[in-house]
């Protein structure tokens, strides 16, 4: 059985070692009460301040451990993150001169590529100037079967081309949003909204600065995740299959037109920024959308290539795509490596 000052002189320890001031004066006025040795006190106080100091070293060490882990001396964490960024850093630039008109994606007239791929006349002459910008490479909003009152939400949505047409199936109950990480693309986009509004009277419209990796979305709040041509420029798109299954709501679904590969590209090309701009260069197999589809826990996965082949696009006398297929030997054509597909897959129902 422990006696009252061996008590006293282990609490004052301990406020020692937990840095509580109040507690210290608190036990050494104890202490001095109960007429402890002046050298047992110092004796405690001492314990006290080691057992500190060790738990301060031992957090030092712990936060040096995880700084060498992140932060640019070495460690696997912190080379894949600045990596990351790297890459979403050349795609914002690169979407950034797009969105200013300093550079083009297709050098086809955007109508005459949107039409080959299926959208119907109605549905272009409702978009506001601008909108089409001719960067597409399928029709989610066909695909989703939208109806009136459903929540959409459009993941790297460029001037808002999808947005729109969404938003006139979806009807004033409905809200279509788009997202994109660049801030110039985001500012086209909304230069559209009250030109759209006049056209079609409806105001259901909205866009966010964010990335598809971090969705400005809340969990179980979307109908309908659609995405044209973008899945395939981020570095992290295993993180953006779970954040379509985060956003939608149970029983939801995700309707994604993109770009992917037959088989593996040539190293020169996968380097080349120009084949990474143009959805090219970060397409991934069509096995591995489905597999990053079903770990993020989404269901019915389907992908189907399209009928019309990539070359259609790439014929398009564009910048970018002439620079890709100047990359590759005279006998090799763009779509015996790249289809363009069709991606579905659904959110569980709620039980
Ligand atoms: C090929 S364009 C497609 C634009 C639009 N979906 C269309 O069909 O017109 C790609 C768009 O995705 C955006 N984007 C690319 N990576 C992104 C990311 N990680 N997060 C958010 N937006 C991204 C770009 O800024 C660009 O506007």
């Amino acid at each position: 059985m422990m006696d009252a000052r061996t008590k006293e002189l282990i609490a004052l320890g301990a406020s020692v070692a937990a840095n509580c001031h109040p507690c210290v004066r608190h036990h050494m006025g104890r202490a001095r009460e109960m007429d402890i040795d002046r050298a047992e006190i110092q004796q405690a106080l001492q314990v006290g301040r080691m057992v500190r100091k060790g738990a301060a070293d031992q957090m030092d060490e712990l936060i040096a451990e995880q700084h060498s882990g992140c932060c640019g001396t070495g460690g696997a964490t912190c080379s894949e993150t600045s990596e990351a960024e790297k890459v979403r850093e050349t795609v914002r630039k690169g979407y950034g001169q797009i969105a200013q008109g300093q550079s083009g994606c297709c050098g086809a007239p955007p109508e005459r590529l949107a039409e080959a791929i299926g959208y119907t006349s109605d549905e272009l002459a409702a978009l506001p100037e601008g909108a089409n910008m001719g960067l597409s490479c399928g029709n989610p909003t066909a695909l989703a079967g939208l109806q009136p009152g459903q929540t959409v939400l459009d993941l790297g949505s460029g001037g808002g081309f999808d947005v729109f047409v969404a938003a006139a199936k979806v009807g004033p109950t409905g809200r279509s949003i788009g997202v994109d990480m660049t801030a110039d693309m985001v500012a086209k986009a909304r230069a559209g909204l009250s030109e759209f509004s006049k056209k079609t009277g409806l105001a259901n419209v909205e866009f966010r600065l964010g990335e598809i990796e971090h969705l400005p979305a809340a969990d179980a709040s979307v109908d309908i995740v659609i995405s044209n041509c973008v899945i395939n420029l981020s570095p992290d798109k295993p993180q953006v299959w779970r954040e379509i299954a985060r956003v939608l709501k149970p029983g939801g679904k995700a309707c994604v037109s993109d770009l992917a590969l037959k088989k593996p590209l040539p190293e020169k090309i996968r380097q080349s920024v120009a084949a990474l701009i143009s959805c090219v260069g970060g397409a991934v197999l069509i096995d591995e959308t489905l597999r990053m589809a079903r770990q993020a826990g989404l269901h019915d996965v389907t992908v189907n290539e399209k009928a019309y082949d990539i070359d259609v696009i790439a014929e398009c006398n564009d910048e970018l795509y002439r620079q890709v297929k100047e990359s590759l030997p005279a006998s090799v054509k763009l779509s015996d490596y790249v289809a363009s597909v069709d991606v579905t897959a659904r959110k569980a129902p709620a039980c």
